[in-house]
């Protein structure tokens, strides 16, 4: 099992280019089987994305990836693809949930295995579903599956979702592309990794209009023209890495990004005390001799996003006084805690609000990661641990982050990959 092995305190210094989104890759990636062509740029190459495309490859899409360009091209044309999303490549990647609304609009028919729980929560499919049957698709859940069907096809309506929900935002588009007529949805999620899926299915031929949280959907014939797209940047590996730099960061400058999207993170650190300098498509941080405490609820964009919490705690275990998270998306996205705690921070739980004291000094400890953005927060405070710190599990980090160990060696970080 690989483990990261990083020595603390080593100031950073240098340049981070962000990589592509995930989160905006693998909705793209399902939309794809409304398409006939696809050929897309700037995909991270992560564990997570190589799951996918093993999905799509199994439902019958020739997918060819040129790794160094981070290209992916993908051929539908087969007659008979398989509408099933096997419970082996689902369990690992909930996204994979996302193939039922192309399926069920552009063939009738699906059948796809539950998403499996994680280490943040129960993770539900109730809201993608509640979406799916008001268009018309018939749902059961039989032996851990979801079996959906629409002979007719799907017809264009008004869906009201009763919480906001990325994924069932994401499923609803998808189908509602292939509906009959109109669909306007409300309540929806706006993520920017949403409004980069919404630019793709554009480019297919749908016709979509954003109004706040309500988006309108007129069902089309897609066209067969092949369709190229550059996925947007990830804005949660680059509020990840202006962590690092507001942690221990000498100068460190994040590229490739759109820094109007990280508004609300920039806020954040500014108040905190960090200094940081913008431009439209970077970000220059440094990190400072003391941290201003603050307080900060998880929201759904554009509020300040759940899987940069982690992250923002270990700074807070820095900042002078008491900080306050309040996870409001998951039920138990606080298990990164107890690592922290290992390693010195002094924080308290009370139903779903973190309170963390601070400045603490952390300590190098041998620590477990147990999701994806749970592992980055300990590769934050092993750096600004003392002596070593050695991470378990690291392929929770794969499934999200591209180069990891490399972005922060070139910006002379000591970790390496043992
Ligand atoms: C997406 O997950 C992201 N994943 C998550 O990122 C992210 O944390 C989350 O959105 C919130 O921003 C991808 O985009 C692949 P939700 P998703 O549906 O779509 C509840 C990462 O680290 N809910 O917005 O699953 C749900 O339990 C991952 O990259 C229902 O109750 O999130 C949660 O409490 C982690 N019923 C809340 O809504 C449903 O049908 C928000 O979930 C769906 C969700």
């Amino acid at each position: 099992m690989k483990k990261l092995l990083i020595k603390g305190k080593k100031e950073l210094i240098g340049a981070i280019s962000i990589s592509g989104s995930k989160n905006a890759t693998l909705p793209i990636l399902a939309a794809s089987l409304l398409s006939n062509k696809v050929s897309l740029s700037n995909v991270p190459l992560v564990k997570d994305i190589y799951t996918m495309l093993e999905l799509l490859k199994f439902i019958g899409l020739k997918i060819k990836i040129k790794n160094s360009k981070r290209i992916i091209e993908i051929v539908n044309n087969k007659e008979k693809i398989n509408t099933l999303a096997p419970y082996r490549l689902v369990k690992t990647m909930r996204a994979g949930v996302l193939v039922l609304g192309p399926l069920v609009t552009k063939y009738k028919k699906a059948k796809i295995s539950l998403p499996g729980g994680c280490a943040i929560g129960t993770r539900p499919v109730d809201l993608h579903l509640f979406a799916l049957k008001k268009l018309g698709a018939k749902i059961k859940i039989k032996d851990g599956y979801i079996l959906a069907e629409a002979k007719k096809g799907l017809r264009g309506t008004k869906i009201k979702f009763p919480s906001i929900s990325v994924g069932a935002t994401e499923n609803a588009l998808l189908a509602a592309c292939g509906a009959k007529g109109k669909t306007v949805l409300s309540n929806c999620a706006i993520e920017p990794e949403i409004l980069d899926l919404i630019s793709f299915l554009k480019k297919l031929g749908s016709s979509i209009n954003v109004f706040g949280r309500k988006i309108e959907i007129v069902g089309k014939n897609l066209t067969k023209k092949k369709i190229n797209h550059n996925i947007i940047f990830d804005r949660i590996e680059a509020g990840t890495y202006l962590i690092a730099g507001a942690l221990i960061g000498k100068k460190i400058t994040i590229k490739k990004i759109e820094t109007k999207i990280l508004n609300t993170e920039i806020k954040i650190l500014k108040k905190m005390g960090i200094n940081i300098r913008a431009s439209k498509n970077s970000i220059s941080i440094s990190s400072a001799t003391s941290f201003k405490k603050s307080n900060i609820i998880t929201k759904p964009y554009p509020g300040f996003p759940t899987d940069l919490q982690a992250q923002l705690m270990v700074l807070m275990t820095q900042a002078k006084g008491v900080s306050i998270i309040k996870e409001d998306i998951f039920e138990n996205r606080f298990m990164h805690v107890p690592e922290l705690r290992r390693m010195g921070a002094k924080i308290e739980i009370k139903n779903k609000t973190a309170y963390i004291f601070g400045p603490r000094k952390l300590n190098g400890a041998e620590v477990m990661a147990t999701d994806l953005r749970a592992s980055v927060s300990l590769v934050l405070a092993g750096l600004i641990a003392d002596k070593r710190t050695v991470i378990n599990r690291i392929y929770h980090l794969d499934r999200g982050y591209e180069y990891l160990e490399k972005k922060l060696k070139n910006c002379k970080a000591k970790i390496k990959r043992i």
